[in-house]
């Protein structure tokens, strides 16, 4: 079946009709990838192998126009997100200006190009979280991940200013085979650090980092494990220290609720201002994207346009999603996984043990984990991205 292909009896038919026309309200929060460029090589990105070049990022002003504008139809958090948004010098106008506009920031960060002034301006402009990302609990291994040297050095002192200036503190641990065994350290590292969240997230498979699967790919004894950890931190650091924790999806029986459904709760908008699902929805070839330079208002296409309501609900689902029991819990996992690894969006996520590429993604899995292949292939943003500067000076 493909992923346009509507259902064909027809009460289906009807369903189909019925959930794509449902009015969805708009999400709380929106996430804002302000550039793709980044000073990290991480081989897990999972931003898509086309970037969006620094030339064709929105500019200040039509970045405000955007926050003025999802203010206005209700949202009440926005997430500045990248690649690394700090590479954007306009960063602390824009968290500005979603303060005017009554706007709850969060900086999700590698924090490597921040400076304590810098994070201060943010603070005074009214930034209410830093999320700092992390690859390991010490240099030997996190530089290597993150292919820069001093980033854990740098991060850890970012870190500490958040705190020293009073934002709340999430740190976002990227976990995979060759850094779990540091798990227990990461734990304590966040809370040396006073962080109020960690997220324990393993690697997902999109973008870049399938490029890498062989070399990221935990065993299961090693997920096994990291479940125990985490368990028995979160009773002992309750009241302390929130630990998140997302399982890999290979090793999964049924899918995450990707997104929390697609065009369902969230939306994305990348650096030249296509309005997305999910960061990761370009890859999914076939699906055209609004843009906000569009004569559309967001809202109009949050509701309307073709590429959110075409996965959108259960009635664009086949079997064995169509009729289980778990379609309007999971929603069919991911879109962007049943494309990478089925060549079809519209195909059930093989993450579920119900789809019939679970044995084979989750025999490659085994296969590959025990190869002990752990050559990287980093993401190079070489040719001058950093450098680049947008024609608005970010
Ligand atoms: Fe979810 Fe589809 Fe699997 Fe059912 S068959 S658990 S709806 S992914
Ligand atoms: Fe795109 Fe899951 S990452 S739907």
């Amino acid at each position: 079946k493909t992923a346009s292909a509507a259902p064909s009896d027809g009460l289906a038919v009807l369903e189909h009709k019925r959930s794509t026309a449902e009015t969805f309200g708009i999400p709380l929060a929106v996430l804002a990838e302000l550039t793709h460029r980044c000073p990290l090589q991480c081989p897990y990105c999972s931003n898509p192998i086309e970037l969006d070049r620094a030339s064709s990022e929105l500019t200040t002003e039509e970045w405000k126009k955007v926050l003025s504008e999802l203010a206005e139809i209700g949202v009440l958090q926005i997430h500045f997100s990248g690649g690394e948004p700090t590479a954007r010098k306009d960063l602390v106008e824009l968290v500005q200006h979603a303060t005017d506009v009554g706007l709850y920031s969060n900086l999700i960060t590698s924090a490597v190009l921040l400076n304590r002034e810098k994070l201060s301006a943010l603070a005074d402009a009214g930034l209410c979280h830093v999320q700092i990302s992390f690859q390991g609990n010490e240099p030997i291994v996190a530089d290597r991940v993150a292919g820069l040297k001093n980033a854990h050095e740098k991060k850890l002192e970012v870190a500490k200013w958040t705190r020293e200036l009073d934002l709340p503190l999430t740190v976002n641990a990227v976990m995979h085979r060759q850094n779990l065994h540091q798990l227990p350290d990461i734990i304590q590292m966040a809370v040396d650090l006073d962080a109020d969240r960690l997220e324990v997230a393993n690697v997902q498979y999109y973008g870049w980092a399938l490029k890498n699967r062989a070399a990221l790919m935990p065993t299961l004894e090693q997920i096994e494990e990291t479940s125990r950890i985490v368990d028995e931190a979160a009773t002992r650091l309750k009241g302390i220290l929130a630990i998140d924790y997302v399982v890999p999806d290979y090793y999964a029986l049924r899918p995450k609720k990707c997104m929390g459904g697609w065009g369902r709760q969230f939306f994305n908008i990348s650096p030249a201002g296509k309005v997305l699902p999910c960061h990761a929805a370009e890859s999914i070839t076939g699906l055209d994207f609004e843009s906000v330079r569009s004569n559309h208002s967001i809202a109009w296409i949050w509701q309307n346009s073709e590429a959110f309501n075409r996965y959108r609900g259960t009635g664009w689902m086949p079997e064995p999603c169509k009729s289980c029991e778990f379609r309007e819990i999971d929603f069919g996992g991911c879109r962007c996984q049943a494309f990478a690894l089925t060549g079809d969006a519209g195909n059930t996520d093989p993450a579920c043990t119900l789809s019939p590429m679970h044995e084979k993604i989750f025999k490659d899995a085994e296969r590959e984990a025990a190869a002990h292949q752990d050559r990287f292939l980093y993401r190079n943003f070489a040719g001058g991205t950093l450098e680049t500067e947008g024609e608005h000076g970010a």
